[in-house]
């Protein structure tokens, strides 16, 4: 039975770059949308900006731009990203549309109008220099419990106490640092407690996993409280209809924008006659289609209760389940800034082939909801073991035994009941995607491997063909080696689209139906080998996290430092000069255009050890951030000064390993003969990331 399916994973806040913990949900959602696709379901998958709320206001006051402006430009980022990791929605739309605004009021109405809604004064932080009231965590103070300074206004990191923000002592807004006041105004709550024994039937019929189930019976057990959906101007959002500078608190409207993204996807695909059947289909039946919605498991609450909640207040249908994954960590911590392991989508794909994490994603995928490592060595070990040693080797190894006998599989396998034993794996397989064990699926996908690679081993064609007489046989082993390699090649499609595409140009075959593989692939003509997948650099890879292992060898550590004045060691000098002795060679524009000059910030400066030239910059280049070293120490020694100036760097020169760690590009600067130099920097106004002509 072909299965109607409509997928999302969680909309991405418009307020900054897509790291790996994005990443990680795209993938995961992706593997599953297009696995669905080669069983011949059809799957939509939709997705789109999270555009309101306070920090996207108060970012885009602070850049001096509108919040449209900001969203745009994000949502552009955002874009290519999903883009250069292979996500393929059918749909990126966004929630601050007009399909998400009527919706939006439209299942306000019908909730108000079931008498859902209930109106209340609360008494909240307002900080009046901004003029606005405060969410809890825009105000810091100290803990109430353990006295800790510098703690958010809703819980205390120290000692994990949770309390209201009332209750810290010496409150201060993050917006104004000064103290706020407390006023009171009337918001509107959605009564959740409505809903509860709807909600004990639903999430118990569920297909959950224990690790969620729990989690919701910790949730029930201490009461589901009303929940507020209202916010004061200034806010960005949704105005509420009936109650005038009321908003819409974004997260009531956030997941709705599922249902204005799939709308924005119906006006353009299906015909508008049986536009609104296809509406009903996908929203108001819970047999006719299924809703899945992938997310992580810190907005579990938010989808597991209250979008359940809204969506049967407001006549339509649940979702057939929520699918909660775990955190993504580091080297086996979170993700920090601070520690230069918040790695960005932007900073991997600059460097990485986008499907090498797609598969390091699949193999550490589970169904539930445990946290997923990405370990450095771990990732470039499994990439360059299976990848490239185990799945792509079966093809290469295989490729030039058919060109060179005629470019033409044989006609019949020499060992069919192995090629059976691979074909058969298709359903158990099959079972795992579908459970959502990557993982498990990828495991037994390689043991499979494993056996293709002992056959042709055992087989060693390469010893045969020295014998013209047993050219066939040599032909009839490649064939079954590529044969082999098709049906791997095929169970890993949904991982690795991009090489699945490559393949099925190779064999002159396609990789878009899961049961195709029941047949071999035999007397056919194959195309030249184009290499699959490349093994991945160690120090390329450590480049991803910003204080990157000592990788470098001893013998480049001592070319680095023979060199003192080369390149990045004066980087500003290097410049310079290149500057001054082409200054008579005229170039084209297309020349100056394959110069990818940027606006960067400084976000931080320091000296670096061992070195009396050298400053260490992190520089902050729209959302991506840089480690570069350049040699203007002398002409700066406080380089706390530079942080926050906005310089120009050389984003596209190719990455140098010194002595230090690798300098990811150059910042340009002025210097004549003797007098020192001199950073350029960028008019105020400017932000960084811009692109410089
Ligand atoms: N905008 C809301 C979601 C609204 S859905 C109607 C939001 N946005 S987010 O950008 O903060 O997060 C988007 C998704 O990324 C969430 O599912 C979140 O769990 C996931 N992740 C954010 N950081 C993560 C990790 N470090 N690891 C794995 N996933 C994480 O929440
Ligand atoms: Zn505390």
């Amino acid at each position: 039975m072909r299965r109607k399916i409509l997928v999302t994973n969680a909309l991405p806040y418009a307020n900054g770059a897509l790291h790996f913990g994005h990443i990680l949900e795209a993938v995961q959602t992706d593997i599953w949308v297009r696995f669905q696709r080669m069983r011949g379901h059809d799957c939509l998958y939709c997705c789109a900006e999270d555009a309101h709320g306070t920090p996207i206001m108060i970012r885009a006051q602070q850049e001096g731009i509108s919040p449209e402006a900001l969203i745009a430009r994000t949502a552009q980022e955002h874009r290519q990203d999903y883009d250069g990791f292979l996500i393929g929605f059918d749909e990126f739309h966004s929630t601050h549309s007009p399909e998400n605004r009527r919706l939006t009021e439209e299942l306000y109405v019908t909730l108000r109008d079931a008498g859902h809604l209930r109106r209340q004064v609360v008494r909240q932080a307002y900080d009046t220099q901004a003029g606005m009231f405060l969410p809890d965590r825009y105000i810091r103070g100290t803990c109430p419990r353990c006295r800790s300074a510098d703690q958010y206004g809703d819980s205390c990191e120290v000692c994990g106490a949770t309390y209201a923000p009332a209750d810290l002592i010496e409150p201060r807004s993050i917006l104004s640092d000064t103290r706020p006041q407390w006023c009171d105004s009337e918001h509107l709550f959605f009564r959740l407690g409505d809903f509860e024994s709807m909600l004990r039937v639903y999430v118990g019929g569920g297909s959950l996993s224990p690790g969620v189930r729990a989690k919701l019976d910790e949730w029930f057990q201490a009461g589901l409280k009303d929940w507020d959906i209202s916010r004061d101007a200034p806010y960005f959002g949704f105005e509420i209809p009936d109650a005038a500078g009321k908003y819409f608190y974004v997260w009531f409207d956030a997941p709705i924008g599922y249902i204005a993204s799939f709308e924005h996807w119906r006006a353009r695909h299906a015909g508008a006659a049986s536009s609104d059947d296809v509406f009903a289909d996908y929203w108001r039946s819970e047999q006719r289609s299924e809703l899945y919605h992938f997310i992580g498991k810190d907005i579990s609450y938010f989808h597991t209760l209250f979008w359940p909640a809204v969506l049967h207040g407001a006549g339509l249908r649940r979702p057939t389940a929520v699918f909660v994954h775990g955190f993504l960590t580091i080297n086996g911590q979170k993700m920090s800034k601070s520690r230069g392991t918040f790695i960005t989508a932007r900073r991997y794909l600059t460097r990485l082939p986008a499907e090498a994490l797609r598969y390091y994603f699949a193999a550490k995928l589970s169904g539930g909801i445990e946290d997923v490592d990405f370990s450095l060595d771990d990732f470039v070990a499994r990439t360059n073991s299976d990848l490239v040693g185990k799945l792509v080797n079966i093809a290469s190894r295989c490729a030039g035994f058919i060109e060179r006998g005629g470019g033409r599989l044989a006609e019949a396998l020499p060992e069919p009941a192995l090629y059976a034993r691979f074909a058969e794996a298709a359903e158990r397989i099959g079972a795992l995607y579908e459970a959502r064990e990557y993982a498990a699926a990828v495991r037994d996908i390689m043991e499979l491997a494993d056996a293709a690679n002992r056959y042709i081993d055992q087989c060693k064609p390469w010893a045969l063909a020295r014998d013209a007489a047993r050219a066939a046989e040599v032909t009839a082993i490649a064939t079954q080696g590529l044969n082999l390699f098709r049906v791997l090649m095929s169970y890993l499609a949904p991982v690795l689209p991009q090489m699945a595409q490559q393949s099925a140009a190779f064999l002159g075959t396609q990789f878009t139906d899961w049961s195709a593989v029941s047949r071999p692939l035999l007397g056919a003509r194959i195309a030249a080998y184009q290499p699959l997948a490349t093994r991945l650099d160690p120090a390329t890879v450590a480049t991803l996290v910003e204080t990157p292992a000592p990788a470098t060898t001893a013998a480049a550590a001592a070319g680095a430092a023979a060199r003192p004045t080369a390149a990045l060691e004066a980087g500003t000098t290097a410049a310079g000069t290149a500057a001054v002795s082409t200054a008579a060679a005229v170039i084209s524009i297309e020349q100056f255009a394959k110069l990818d000059l940027r606006v960067a910030r400084i976000e931080h400066a320091e000296r670096v050890a061992g070195s009396d030239k050298l400053l260490k910059l992190t520089l902050g280049v729209g959302g991506e951030q840089r480690t570069v070293f350049s040699g203007i120490r002398a002409s700066y020694p406080e380089p706390e000064r530079l942080i926050g100036r906005l310089v120009v760097l050389i984003a596209n020169l190719a990455p140098r390993k010194m002595r230090f760690g690798v300098s990811e590009g150059m910042v340009l600067c002025a210097s004549g003969e003797t007098d020192g130099v001199y950073l350029l920097s960028v008019d105020t106004g400017a932000t960084d990331g811009m692109r410089i002509t």
